[in-house]
């Protein structure tokens, strides 16, 4: 695993809790195009995603209105915005949950035409939700092992047939996920049933299935959402090592603006299903249409 970054991040700078280093490398007008090497020495390649002019409806309500963003490799990408401003929306449309009525979504370099959520995360995107989603009467282990699922090349009759395949196969993912629930640290409760454990660790659990699935893009819908600080913490220094060991690119959801700003490097802000900013934390946080839509300034 690699450093603390939290400790350097916050003894650095005093108030960066969340501990990724300011961003203080190239401006916007470099950073749109990726591949750059970030202030902490991460490399951000091209485009990984790209959304083009998606529109969501549900009848009458459009949840996403005519949206364009993208994601590029290796990056931390924030979506924030108010409550209902559409941003589990705009996750569900990336992991395939829902179909846009409108616009087009590339998924390195290819159109991808409209898919079940199994395909997407065959793809290589895996994803946590805003409700917990785990099986509470299993073990840490046994939901971890879900999240293999979609990896499993041997299908039931191929198992009765080669056995020994099969047998090759549930070791190798054995060992991933062991791997997974060291790093994250929950070892001391890979037996427990997800039910008996505290929020803030089935938060954990949930992010070791989502990485148990190797993804390419990982989408984290409120990740840190009801957690204390020392949770927030934790959870924001699990998130950095992803990126960082793994060269995951992450997308996530996330309210708390001081774990946006110190994590992310760059943010989409969304309001009633717009899009209304896009560029570094910095960036966003001096726009005049995202401090109005935080302090509930009324729309046209
Ligand atoms: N399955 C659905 N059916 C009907 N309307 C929906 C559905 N999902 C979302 N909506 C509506 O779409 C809009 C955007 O909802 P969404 O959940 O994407 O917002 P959000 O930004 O994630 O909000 P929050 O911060 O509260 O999680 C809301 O008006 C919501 O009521
Ligand atoms: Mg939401």
């Amino acid at each position: 695993m690699s450093g603390w970054r939290r400790n350097e991040g916050r003894n650095a700078s005093g108030g960066d809790i969340y501990g990724k280093k300011k961003q203080q490398g190239p401006g916007m007008n470099d950073m749109s195009g990726g591949n750059y090497v970030t202030e902490d020495g991460r490399k951000i390649g091209g485009v990984l995603m790209e959304m083009k002019n998606i529109t969501l409806r549900f009848g009458g309500v459009t949840a996403i209105k005519d949206i364009s963003f993208d994601i590029h490799e290796g990056e931390i990408r924030a979506i924030i915005g108010p409550n209902g401003a559409g941003k589990s929306s705009m996750l569900n449309v990336i992991s395939g949950f829902y179909n846009p009525q409108e616009g087009e979504v590339f998924f390195r370099g290819s159109k991808r035409p409209p898919m079940k959520p199994y395909q997407v995360a065959n793809q290589g995107i895996a994803r946590t939700f805003q409700n917990i989603a785990l099986f509470e009467g299993m073990s840490v282990l046994d939901n971890v092992m879900t999240g293999r699922l979609t990896q499993m090349k041997t299908n039931m009759l191929a198992q009765a047939i080669w056995k020994g395949k099969a047998e090759r196969e549930e070791v190798e993912n054995r060992e991933l996920v062991e791997k997974v629930i060291d790093f994250l640290e929950i070892q001391a409760i890979r037996k427990t049933p997800v039910g008996r454990l505290p929020y803030g660790l089935k938060k954990r659990v949930e992010l070791a299935r989502a990485l148990a699935a190797e993804p390419k893009l990982l989408l984290l819908d409120e990740p840190m959402a009801g957690m204390n600080v020392e949770e927030k913490e934790d959870m924001s220094r699990f998130i950095l090592d992803v990126n960082d060991e793994f060269s995951t690119t992450i997308a996530l959801i996330e309210h708390d603006m001081g774990v946006v700003m110190d994590l992310s490097d760059r943010v989409v802000v969304m309001d009633y299903g717009k899009k209304i900013g896009d560029g570094t934390p910095d960036e966003v946080r001096n726009n005049q249409d995202v401090v109005d839509a935080y302090l509930g300034v009324s729309h046209d």
